[in-house]
């Protein structure tokens, strides 16, 4: 039964993981297989082509596993390779979410007027946010601030830590986020220091809670599309291209010590599936 295929999700490390827990709390009844890229972390800092290619290396893996959708769990990967990852899926009639057109739609509708941004260097400069939610709503000033040693801090488990606090602490203080009343943590690691971005404003902004927002989008969306499973056998498969012992801690954190994870090379170009 095609419902009771495993939902493939992506990113370039652990930090698709915060979408994944989401998805498994609002979904239990989901399998799940995640690839983390580790070893080409961080997408952030690479050209449009490399970040296309990883990218479509991951999406061919997730359909020959089976995949029922995929979820790409990475706004940098959202803001490069949305197109081709879905041009693949689409393909094989697999429906593809991103982690920005939920939240930038949710936003947008809402009442904040001046919303800050804080993402990889890539994601800012694609203007990916901005675009989208000015699309919907012209009145909404949207900041954006590229925040590059965030997601290399929280990958090496410096998260609530001193240097966690210090980079963080430079990059807020930027004049660019000076009147905002709203932030969106554009980069799927982020909700890792969560709690230390809420402690430097000490309540006096709304900062939006991504992973909710765009877990919701995929359970109405597979519901509408009757791709929910029916089953409660699900089973968790993790897998990245190169072990690190920070994402084993957090995927059993998560996912409880029982998940199958293994380290998997992609290099060798995974050829254009038939279909495509
Ligand atoms: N987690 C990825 C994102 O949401 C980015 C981290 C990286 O630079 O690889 O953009």
């Amino acid at each position: 039964m095609r419902e009771n295929q495993p939902i493939g999700i992506f990113d370039s490390g652990m930090g698709g993981l915060t979408t994944a827990k989401e998805i498994k709390r609002l979904l239990p009844n989901e399998s799940v297989i995640y690839f983390g890229d580790s070893k080409h972390l961080p997408y952030g800092d690479k050209s449009k082509d490399v970040i296309i290619e990883y990218s479509e290396q991951i999406t061919r893996f997730l359909i020959e596993k089976g995949c029922k959708a995929i979820v790409i769990a990475c706004n940098t990967a959202t803001s490069n390779a949305l197109h081709e990852v879905k041009a693949i899926a689409e393909s094989h009639k697999v429906p593809v979410y991103d982690v920005i057109s939920p939240v930038a739609e949710k936003v947008a509708y809402a009442f904040n007027q001046n919303i800050g941004v804080i993402a990889t260097k890539s994601t800012i400069a694609s203007h990916i946010y901005r675009k989208s939610i000015r699309k919907l709503n012209k009145h909404i000033e949207v900041q954006e601030l590229a925040t590059p040693l965030l997601a290399p801090v929280i990958e090496e488990g410096f998260n609530n830590h001193a240097i966690s606090e210090i980079v963080l602490r430079t990059y807020l203080n930027n004049k660019k986020l000076q009147n905002i009343d709203s932030l969106i943590l554009g980069c799927t690691h982020y909700p890792l220091i969560l709690n230390e971005v809420k402690q430097f404003y000490q309540n006096k902004i709304q900062v939006i809670d991504s992973p909710l927002i765009v877990a919701n989008f995929i359970k109405h969306d597979l519901e509408k599309r009757k791709l929910l499973s029916n089953t409660s056998n699900s089973v968790y498969e993790f897998y990245v291209s190169d072990l690190n012992p920070n994402f084993a801690r957090l995927a059993k954190k998560f996912f409880g010590s029982n998940i199958n994870l293994e380290t998997i090379n992609l290099n060798n170009p995974i050829p254009a599936l038939s279909n495509e």
